[in-house]
């Protein structure tokens, strides 16, 4: 019988990357299939995030919950991993005995050896080391679902922003070689795959090795990705807005195949803000790179992360992060309240900024961004998109779901011979978070 693997996933894109290469080497070393049931498994993992939020008292009462679930099967494995688990270490075991293994975001490529020790030694294994490039060599190649798939690039970070506990958790930055990229993307395309996305803690930080020796950097880096058969999309998230150079703007105009959108993260308009940051930039600084973006991409949308309420931060402060807002016209964003982070500069500043005044902050800056981007939809109507077909629409499964290029799910009514190609849509009907189309002519004609 398979043995199956549930995985919890806390937090961001690259938390969800790491889970899905962790279920590649289960499956690859001890057979697992992923179950969507906890009930099932026989095998447990959590992959825990900890930039936000109570993160170590949100892992310990999901491990609770857990708990009983091997009150009921003693064979059952538990697994943390992620940056909790970093942080934390042999302290996971000591509060909860439960678990049988820990480990870190650089070291879960040794998940299958830690596994083999618990089965046939009965001891708990605990690996929270930072092996960052044993890490990538030693992952197995994606298995592919869909015609999308997510490339990690570079690892890490050495920013230390002053509020972020990345760089303590997932280890400083470390680019993959570049004959490894583009092998990995060279199969992927192998397999079906039509857009890439090039994935990194700073992924315009992409500093290379060449096999002759040499550095690539990213604007380089995405020719290479581009020029690859079948790689017709492609995506890069995040980048950081010290790392832009002109390169990656002039890419914006040369490579048909990058996107017209662009996800880089500002967190505040303050320059008094952002240098308490330590950011790195001044607001002006970073109006000014998105205004050599759209220069280079007239039709280029914008998506940014924020926090708001950071400690000290004033009205007027806050009035300057709306003036960003409006200057950029922002299409998405993720943003935040300000949560300490223990062993982080800013958990040491005085905040003095009442959590009221801070949920007012947050829902004014969502509720304009939500305009701009109901406005950036209703713009699209009657509009021909190019789309990504994915497959069946989730809520319609009489319906194809696709997506644009500016990220926008699009369902339509065509055949699923469809899914995995490009088609072009008209679009019909802006709703609150997708949008109807309708095949355009060449492809009904394709479609029958
Ligand atoms: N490389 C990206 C950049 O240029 O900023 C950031 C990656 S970080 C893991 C993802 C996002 O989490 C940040 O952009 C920030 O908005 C948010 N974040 C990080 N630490 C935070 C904290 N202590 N409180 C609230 N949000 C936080
Ligand atoms: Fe965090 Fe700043 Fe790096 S937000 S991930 S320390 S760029």
């Amino acid at each position: 019988m398979t043995r199956k693997l549930y995985i919890k996933t806390f937090g961001c894109q690259m938390n969800e990357y790491d889970s899905s290469r962790m279920a590649d080497l289960l499956h690859g070393s001890h057979g697992f299939e992923r179950t969507d049931d906890p009930g099932q498994a026989d095998m447990v993992l959590l992959n825990t995030c900890s930039v936000r939020d109570k993160a170590q008292q949100k892992v310990y009462s999901q491990l609770g919950r857990w708990n009983m679930l091997k009150a009921a099967n003693r064979e059952l494995v538990i697994a943390v991993g992620g940056c909790v688990a970093s942080q934390e270490g042999e302290q996971i075991m000591k509060r909860a005995p439960e678990v049988d293994i820990v480990f870190g975001p650089q070291t879960l490529h040794r998940l299958p050896a830690m596994l083999d020790k618990v089965l046939t030694r009965k001891t708990a294994a605990v690996d929270v080391s930072f092996p960052e490039i044993e890490k990538f060599d030693s992952l197995p190649s994606p298995r592919v679902e869909g015609p999308r798939a997510y490339v990690s690039v570079m690892e890490g970070c050495s920013k230390y922003c002053s509020f972020c506990v990345v760089p303590y958790t997932r280890g400083t930055e470390f680019s993959r070689p570049f004959d490894d990229v583009i092998t990995e993307v060279v199969e992927l395309a192998g397999q079906g795959v039509r857009e890439v996305i090039l994935l990194g803690q700073n992924v315009n930080g992409y500093r290379g090795a060449t096999h002759d020796g040499g550095i690539m950097e990213f604007a380089e880096l995405l020719h290479y990705v581009a020029a690859v058969d079948g790689i017709d999309r492609l995506r890069y998230t995040t980048s950081h807005p010290v790392e832009v150079t002109d390169a990656l703007v002039a890419a914006h105009a040369d490579i048909p195949e990058l996107v017209a959108h662009l996800h880089l993260p500002v967190q505040s308009g303050s320059d008094r803000v952002l240098e308490r940051m330590k950011r790195g930039y001044t607001s002006s600084d970073y109006m000014r790179w998105i205004d050599r973006f759209r220069e280079a991409c007239p039709e280029l949308s914008v998506s940014s992360d924020f926090i708001v309420g950071f400690p000290g931060e004033s009205g007027e402060d806050f009035a300057r992060t709306m003036e960003l807002v409006e200057y950029v016209r922002y299409d998405q964003s993720y943003s935040f309240i300000y949560s300490p982070r223990p062993g982080t500069p800013a958990a040491e500043l005085e905040d003095g900024v009442d959590m009221q005044e801070k949920k007012q902050r947050l829902m004014t800056l969502q509720a304009r961004i939500g305009e701009f981007a109901a406005e950036y939809s209703r713009r699209m109507v009657g509009t021909r998109q190019r789309l990504l077909v994915e497959g069946a629409a989730r809520k319609f499964p009489n319906q194809l779901s696709g997506r644009t290029e500016n990220n926008r799910v699009v369902n339509f009514d065509g055949p699923s011979s469809l899914a995995g190609r490009f088609v072009d849509v008209v679009i019909t009907e802006a709703l609150p978070n997708s949008l109807r189309g309708r095949l355009g002519p060449n492809d009904s004609q394709q479609a029958a």
